[in-house]
């Protein structure tokens, strides 16, 4: 018989790290508080239709996008993960709004920050996210972020949020102020409270996830449409059922679109999809901010494109009712791109059809798409 096993005991918690993740844990909790929620605006559409449209406006958080709740989550999961503490490096994949939110949260936090993101991000964001003091890593290929930014993890023995694995994981579904509850509590003095469609987009997939998850949560019977891009897995892989499926480029659509499926996109929560022709989210951005005097970003356009294309399949047949969607971000951050007639040339975007479309639906309740 070999020697009895001795006890043995390995204490790696060192009382004061957890003083500065208390203080950090603190300082995110109060940046909450000292925030207001976001409005839910009634977009303009003609009473007698019998169906009321609402645009929830996420660029009012404090970075301008519905990338903030995110990255609150992000940095409060990796903290009481124990995965960041006192001058770690935090490092995200992002195709810029979700890096500007970190970048945020990360001088909040006193850490430096590393964005790594496509080339072809645009000018404004990049600017944003170093104002907040952070490091922008640009790269040609968009395939390439994760692993780049896994490696300059491991380099610099910093962490990897890593938003597209962890978005669903991080974010409360069940409420915490979550995006779907404060639509539904926002919603509740309205003449139809529980709206029939919520339409989102996905880039992630955690904003969709997390409404998803929600509506079942509370047993309404409110169905989530998820709007895809061009270019994009999702929708192709939602449609068959693969998973695996790629688009091998990558979305013109800032924020929305992915050329893989996410491992935050959870399709099953997702009751139907519409692919959006890119002409017509720049064509529905374009029309929504001239009748509603607020610049918004392109994801917003697709999102409205696919909001209407509903409220007009109710109003075909007299259903009367609600339906939400999301304004991602403001169009502010693409005024060298999206709101530029010489770069919606250059990428053979002609959103004249599409205009026609929304302008005649707004004239007589009737969808016609251009063919
Ligand atoms: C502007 C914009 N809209 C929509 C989305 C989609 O949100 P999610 O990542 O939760 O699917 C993103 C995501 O990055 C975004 O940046």
């Amino acid at each position: 018989m070999g020697p009895e096993p001795r006890c043995q005991d390995v204490d790696r918690g060192r009382p004061e790290t957890r003083t500065w993740v208390n203080e950090a844990i603190r300082k995110v909790d109060a940046d909450a508080n000292r925030s207001a929620d976001t409005h839910l605006h009634v977009f303009p559409l003609p009473v007698e239709w019998g169906v009321d449209l609402y645009l929830k406006d996420e660029s009012v958080h404090p970075t301008g996008s519905l990338k903030h709740r995110l990255a609150r989550s992000l940095f409060l999961y990796a903290l009481c993960n124990g995965w960041i503490g006192e001058g770690t490096t935090v490092i995200e994949a992002s195709s810029g709004s979700t890096a500007v939110s970190e970048a945020y949260f990360a001088r909040l936090l006193g850490l430096p920050f590393v964005a790594v993101m496509p080339r072809s991000t645009s000018r404004e964001k990049v600017e944003l996210i170093e104002y907040y003091g952070a490091r922008c890593h640009l790269v040609d290929d968009p395939a390439t972020i994760y692993d780049e930014s896994r490696r300059l993890a491991d380099e610099s023995g910093g962490h990897f949020m890593d938003q597209f694995t962890y978005a669903e994981r991080a974010t409360d579904w069940r409420g915490n102020n979550n995006i779907a509850e404060s639509v539904f509590e926002q919603m509740a003095h309205e003449a139809h409270p529980v709206p029939a469609w919520v339409v989102v987009g996905a880039g992630t997939g955690g904003t969709s996830a997390t409404i998803g998850r929600y509506v079942r949560f509370q047993r309404l019977d409110t169905r989530v449409c998820v709007v895809d891009p061009e270019n994009s897995a999702f929708f192709p892989s939602w449609i068959s059922g693969d998973v695996s499926a790629t688009s091998g480029t990558s979305s013109r659509i800032e924020g929305i679109g992915r050329p893989r499926v996410e491992p935050s996109f959870v399709p099953t929560i997702v009751d139907r999809m519409i692919a959006v022709p890119d002409a017509a989210s720049m064509a529905a951005m374009r029309w929504a901010s001239t009748l509603t005097g607020r610049l918004v970003g392109g994801s917003t356009g697709t999102n409205l494109w696919g909001a209407l294309r509903l409220v007009a399949e109710m109003c075909a047949a007299g259903q009367s009712g609600s339906v939400v969607t999301l304004l991602c971000d403001g169009g502010e951050r693409y005024a060298h791109t999206y709101y530029d007639d010489a770069w919606l040339a250059a990428a053979g975007l002609d959103i004249g059809p599409y205009t026609k479309t929304l302008e005649q639906f707004a004239a007589t309740g009737e969808w016609h798409e251009p063919t």
